[in-house]
């Protein structure tokens, strides 16, 4: 048995005014302010996980020469804090986010931070900073819990000493224009993620490698890069940084499907939760492997009905158009279908409190 890891609690002399917070509450766009606080934890060889603190928001000083900035050993999570009905706070299954975060850690040979530290880390920076969760529609606190090597040096090998972090944003929509359908380029050239890779890990660097696909999107006029598999370049992946659904048929047959997880694609949390609301309403769902010519051909003798992206941050977005080197298409009508703003309605139902949890998603905070 461990025994759990006290938190030093230093809470800031100096928090943002209420006047303050409130004007950047009233517009919060996504990750562009942050709470007055932040949780670190230390790791080190020998002494394993130590030094536990809640404390003021605040830069890091860092050496030239911490092996992260050379190495990329560097994981990261993301999970929201919702404003429930009665005025208390939640979160949504942090339980899942702190297993892949454990993952994430295994996989960069990093050490794994104990599910419970990971929630309760969490929870204090909420408890700290409740003043921070907006109570509006489609508004939330976004939490990023994240571990970096802090060994200095420059040898190639795991580091010995790690910092855990936890900080918090004030989240609005992430796409600024709202739940509008996105348009995509299907990236032939360059992929997110190979067999044996890192692509299940939500490490840094995959963030890294997919910038200049998703510049190459927009210089095609899109919003947002699908990616598709290493090996062949023909099976449908994930969306930027969300995972995919199809909607085949339509009404009370439709069928909500989404791309296997080959080990290439992340285990999106907001996938396996919409897997089981699906199931839930009745629909019959399914984990498939789609090439892109099967999506072109759905789409052309009307069998997909509607396609759509989910994750954390931006919940649930419509895909409106696909474009590739050989092809463009329209999805459905181009809008909005029926199943993707019902199943987007259930899934902030079930978050804000709103609709029964009889899953037990909800972990409650305040
Ligand atoms: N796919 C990628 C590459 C991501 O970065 C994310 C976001 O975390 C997701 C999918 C969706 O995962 P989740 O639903 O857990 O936020
Ligand atoms: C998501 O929550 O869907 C994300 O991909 C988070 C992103 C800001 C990295």
């Amino acid at each position: 048995m461990t025994t759990p890891l006290a938190f030093d609690l230093k809470p800031s002399a100096q928090p943002l005014s209420d006047e303050d917070r409130a004007a950047v509450l009233a517009a919060p766009g996504f990750g562009r302010h942050f709470t007055d606080h932040m949780v670190t934890i230390r790791w080190s060889e020998g002494r394993g996980w130590h030094d536990a603190r809640l404390q003021p928001y605040a830069p890091l000083q860092m050496d030239p020469a911490n092996m992260t900035l050379h190495y990329a050993q560097s994981i990261f999570e993301g999970l929201k804090a919702y404003r429930q009905p009665d005025g208390g706070v939640a979160t949504f299954r942090p339980e899942e986010n702190a297993r892949r975060f454990q993952r994430s850690a295994r996989r960069l040979a990093m050490p794994e931070l104990p599910e419970e530290t990971f929630v309760e880390a969490i929870d204090l920076l909420i408890r700290q900073d409740e003043a921070w969760v907006p109570s509006e529609p489609e508004q939330s606190l976004y939490l990023r819990p994240f571990m970096f090597a802090t060994e200095v040096g420059l040898g190639v090998r795991p580091a010995n000493e790690y910092l855990f972090m936890v900080i918090a944003s004030p989240a609005g929509a992430y796409f600024p224009g709202g739940v509008k359908p996105v348009s995509v380029w299907l990236s032939e050239e360059y992929v997110r993620a190979a067999p044996g890779g890192t692509g299940e890990a939500k490490c840094a660097g995959n963030y890294a490698a997919s910038l200049v696909a998703q510049a190459e999107a927009a210089q095609h006029g899109c919003d947002q890069v699908v990616w598709l598999d290493a090996v062949e370049r023909r099976w449908i992946e994930e969306m930027g940084g969300m995972n995919l659904y199809f909607v085949e048929g339509t009404g009370d047959d439709a069928r909500v499907l989404t791309p296997e997880l080959t080990g290439t694609l992340l285990p999106g949390i907001t996938r396996l939760s919409l897997l089981k609301i699906a199931e839930d309403l009745g629909y019959a769902t399914g984990e498939i492997r789609l090439t892109k010519d099967d999506w072109r051909q759905g789409n052309a003798d009307g069998s997909i009905s509607e396609v759509f992206a989910c994750g954390t941050a931006a919940v649930i977005t419509p895909v409106g158009s696909v474009k590739s080197t050989s092809a463009s298409w329209t999805v459905g009508d181009g809008g909005p279908g029926p199943l993707t703003t019902l199943l987007r309605q259930k899934l902030l139902a079930v978050q804000s409190g709103l609709a029964p949890d009889p899953h037990g998603w909800l972990h409650r905070v305040l």
